[in-house]
């Protein structure tokens, strides 16, 4: 071999092997340990060294370049390889479910995952509408203001189980038009979604690659119902669920929701803007339970919750105003339904000015020397009703600041419980008290009124005037030029808030509240401010103060 070796190799590197390297790589020692002379130019040679040398060196620089290639090459395989794997998850991920999950996308390389973040089909709304998709809860409410991405999030919804063969999902509203728009719009979704997804109008029903469906149905009469009686499904969900008069079909359709399918948990799931027919058992399932996005357990054993909705969460709609525009222009109470979803507004509701924003505020401590009144109204088998009014003096306004709100009182009772409640202010408040309880038709004893008065409370007769007194309430929830109303209620008076926000119209007579409606907070509040009609102006109070005190009757037993 040495003889084929060319001439100007050194026996280092025909036989390293014998060689040992220094820590530059070089081979400068023999295994043996014995050393090879560093610079390659022997002493006394004649210069071929130094070439020599050199040449070496190019050589190795060449093997450690062709090294480096070798191993970014590996890195650069490396990286197809993960890439490969990465897009075989992808696929799998779009075969199962056509979506990607935040997950599957955070998992995905930038190229891919920007890509993929343009060319998705869905991305829910961050907010609410993500809330209500995510929601883990058997029942859930997705309610409020018009525009909020509901009905979208209610077709979007029941795709969670596409990839399950055993999938059953029913999406219902209350008749055939309406229905139309929420299939247009799967029409628009489904496909993009599911490749291969098939529509049939006779059945409207989806049909998607795993076998799953999504059927869509109507519900005109409670009896429509029994169409899909011997029927289960693993999702139920009613678009504008307060278009039902009644519970009942959703009760129904609830004992069909099952699923042999181990895999997937079944759900109903409602949308629905505030007001409407149903409006009252729909706020009392899901709404006045618990505050909104906590959990409860419902009286059926299923867990539930409401997640309210709101223009500005979906921007969509939001962005350009318009609708927003539009929805303003509404009369007072659909405005106030659809625009700012509030539940609490009734529909023909007496004082649509009504507004917990304005209206209602938190408590804080009445200074000493505010004035302090009372409304009374007694009931026995109803309530009896005490609110407690103290004026702001430097500007009139009436500040509710207490309620009592109780049934089965008798007049000695009502006054022991009015006389502690009045342990927190300075002195007994003054009142007015509904003059039935002045009145001694049929009763033998003292009437409510004079036993109140035995006790100590400082009574007059109440002005019943109703028609005028609701005129004089209109005038106190106006807001002034001060942007302040000239009423205000603590939020602790829950019972008078409620009746103000709820009471409705007199359908015969719209001077006046329907007085079927539980109305009594209302009663004693209109009797409190009638008992001062003009006070709202302090200049005029101090005229007030100064007529009654000149007409104090020398009866003070029996007010005046
Ligand atoms: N996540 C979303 N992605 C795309 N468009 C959306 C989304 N959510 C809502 N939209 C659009 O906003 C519009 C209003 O939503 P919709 O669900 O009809 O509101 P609501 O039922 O609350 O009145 C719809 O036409 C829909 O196209
Ligand atoms: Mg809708």
């Amino acid at each position: 071999m040495l003889i084929n070796a060319p001439l100007d190799k050194k026996d280092w590197e025909l036989n390293p092997d014998n060689y040992a390297k220094d820590e530059d790589g070089e081979f400068i020692l023999k295994k043996d340990g014995t050393p090879r002379k560093k610079s390659g130019r022997a002493k006394g040679s004649k210069g071929r060294g130094y070439n020599y040398h050199s040449e070496t060196k190019a050589k190795q620089a060449a093997k450690r370049t062709v090294k480096e290639k070798q191993k970014k090459l590996k890195a650069a395989q490396k990286k197809v390889d993960n890439y490969k794997e990465s897009i075989k998850k992808t696929n799998k991920a779009l075969e199962e479910d056509g979506v990607f999950s935040p997950e599957e996308l955070e998992a995905l390389p930038k190229s891919l995952r920007e890509e993929a973040n343009e060319s998705v089909i869905f991305k829910a709304n961050e907010g609410p509408q993500e809330d209500f998709l995510a929601a883990s809860e058997t029942d859930v409410l997705f309610g409020g203001a018009a525009g909020g991405g509901k009905s979208y999030a209610m077709i979007v919804d029941p795709l969670r189980y596409a990839h399950r063969s055993a999938h059953r999902a029913l999406i219902l509203r209350r008749s055939m038009p309406e229905l139309r728009e929420i299939i247009d719009k799967s029409r628009e979704l489904y496909p993009k979604a599911f490749h291969g997804a098939k529509y049939k109008e006779v059945e409207k029903m989806w049909t998607f690659p795993s076998g799953a469906k999504v059927e869509f149905g109507f519900l005109e009469r409670d009896a429509d119902v029994y169409r899909y009686q011997g029927q289960a499904y693993s999702w139920i969900g009613f678009d504008e669920i307060t278009h039902l008069p009644t519970e009942f079909a959703w009760n129904y359709l609830a004992s069909r929701l099952r699923t042999t399918d181990p895999e997937i948990v079944p759900y109903m799931r409602c949308t629905a803007n505030p007001g409407g027919a149903g409006a009252h058992w729909v706020k009392k399932r899901y709404i006045d339970v618990s505050p909104p996005h906590e959990p409860f357990m419902g009286a059926d054993g299923l867990t539930r919750k409401f997640i309210p909705a709101s223009l500005q969460d979906n921007p969509y709609l939001a962005k350009d105003g318009r609708y927003e525009q539009m929805l303003k222009a509404l009369p007072p109470t659909q405005r106030k339904q659809l625009l700012d979803g509030d539940w609490d507004v009734a529909e023909g509701a007496a004082f649509t000015e009504f507004s917990r924003l304005d209206h209602v505020i938190t408590p804080f401590e009445i200074p000493l020397h505010w004035e302090r009144i009372k409304g009374i109204d007694y009931g026995y088998a109803s309530e009896s009703a005490c609110v407690w009014g103290a004026v702001d003096p430097s500007d009139g306004t009436l500040i509710i600041y207490r309620e009592l709100y109780q049934k089965n009182l008798l007049g000695t009772e009502l006054g022991e419980l009015i006389t502690n409640m009045e342990l927190d202010d300075p002195f007994s408040v003054q009142g007015v008290l509904d003059t039935a309880c002045w009145s001694r038709t049929g009763t033998t004893g003292p009437t409510v009124g004079e036993t109140l008065q035995k006790q100590g409370h400082k009574l007059r007769r109440a002005d019943k005037n109703r028609i005028q007194g609701k005129i004089q309430i209109h005038e106190y929830l106006k807001i002034t030029q001060s942007g302040r109303p000239r009423i205000q209620i603590f939020n602790t008076c829950p019972n008078l808030i409620r009746e103000l926000q709820g009471i409705p119209l007199d359908k015969s007579n719209p001077e006046d509240v329907d007085t079927r409606a539980s109305d009594h907070a209302y009663d004693a509040l209109r009797y409190l401010i009638m008992s001062r009609p003009r006070n709202a102006n302090p200049l005029d109070r101090m005229r007030d103060i100064k007529l009654e005190q000149s007409y104090r009757p020398v009866d003070s037993n029996f007010g005046y």
